[in-house]
């Protein structure tokens, strides 16, 4: 499975912030906004990653995170020359996808939950054409909708319909299976002039081949398209890490976990940041594990033991055909 960030966009919702930066490199509480979607693709035991952004901005990309080697992990970078819609991430990285499956995660889109990593793998393992994300919003207005029948099965997406179906958006975290580039390559600019993800969704959908995952209560999806959602998202992070002391998107913790890097790699990473508390966080964690001889390949506490004992998540398949 290859993993795509998506960060292109222009930001306008955010501006002045964005007014050189790029939207995806914004602070979100103690690390760039980044951090948090390449999380997910790592918790997802995803390592060969392309990061697609606009030709202004895709070198800031490069030099925060390098080829990914000292996160075990393989970066490639993409220029998306023009807005022209999430799906074209298809077209951009169809060399990187190859004849692999493909996790796409929006540059924007944090997730927070108990249960995800495993979650995400359990996913990737058993894919079969689509899975997407749904989660319940006040406002599903603003993104892509899915519909669903009384089983629960996906039987329809809409992007930002005026008369939303159901409140459950669709989330920024998408898992194709290799026939992606193909439908990618079928697609007709929808009306803004852009590739639309919802019709790479639909497509699967006509297919019979697109399941639905609901993220329910106790899971957290944050969007950062404002000023207000980008400060709160910061602040979940906040209350989190203080309440708690411990990481969320701490991607060197989770590299490390991960069994991608080994305890002394998480030293020397943490030293490189010794002046600040994640810096310190990363060198304790280095010890302590060395100290226990912990093995690595456990994911991040918290997310993956679910504390209620209780499936917090349900899928359910289309209906075919
Ligand atoms: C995009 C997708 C939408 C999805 C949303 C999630 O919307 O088009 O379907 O629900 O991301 O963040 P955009 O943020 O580009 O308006």
């Amino acid at each position: 499975m290859k993993g795509i960030i998506m960060a292109g966009g222009s930001g306008t919702r955010l501006k002045p912030l964005t007014g050189v930066l790029s939207k995806q490199l914004l602070p979100v509480y103690n690390k760039p906004m980044v951090y948090y979607p390449l999380s997910v693709l790592m918790l997802a035991g995803i390592r060969d990653i392309l990061i697609i952004s606009s030709p202004a901005h895709l070198p800031l990309f490069r030099a925060l995170l390098g080829d990914g080697s000292h996160l075990g992990l393989r970066l490639d970078y993409a220029e998306q020359a023009h807005p022209g819609g999430i799906a074209e991430a298809f077209l951009i990285g169809a060399d990187h996808i190859g004849a692999d499956a493909v996790t796409l995660v929006l540059g924007d889109n944090l997730f927070h939950g108990p249960g995800f990593s495993a979650l995400l793998r359990e996913r990737a393992r058993r894919l079969e054409g689509c899975t997407l994300f749904g989660y319940p919003v006040r406002d599903p207005q603003r993104y892509g909708v899915a519909e669903i029948d009384a089983a629960g099965r996906l039987i329809g997406v809409e992007e930002k319909p005026r008369k939303p179906r159901s409140e459950l958006a669709v989330t920024g975290l998408y898992m194709y299976d290799r026939h992606v580039v193909d439908i990618a390559r079928g697609l007709t600019p929808s009306a803004r002039g852009e590739l639309e993800v919802t019709d790479i969704n639909q497509a699967y959908l006509e297919r019979g081949q697109a399941e639905l995952v609901q993220l329910g209560r106790g899971f957290v999806w944050l969007d950062t398209g404002t000023h207000d959602a980008l400060l709160e998202a910061g602040q979940y992070v906040q209350i989190l890490e203080q309440r708690q002391s411990v990481r969320i998107a701490c991607v060197e913790e989770i590299a490390y976990r991960m069994g991608f890097i080994g305890a002394g790699r998480l030293l020397r990473l943490g030293r490189e940041h010794a002046d600040t508390d994640y810096g310190t966080y990363l060198v304790e964690l280095a010890e302590r594990s060395a100290r226990d001889q912990q093995v690595p390949h456990a994911p991040p506490p918290g997310l993956v033991a679910d504390p209620t004992g209780l499936p917090p998540f349900a899928a359910t398949r289309s209906p075919g055909p």
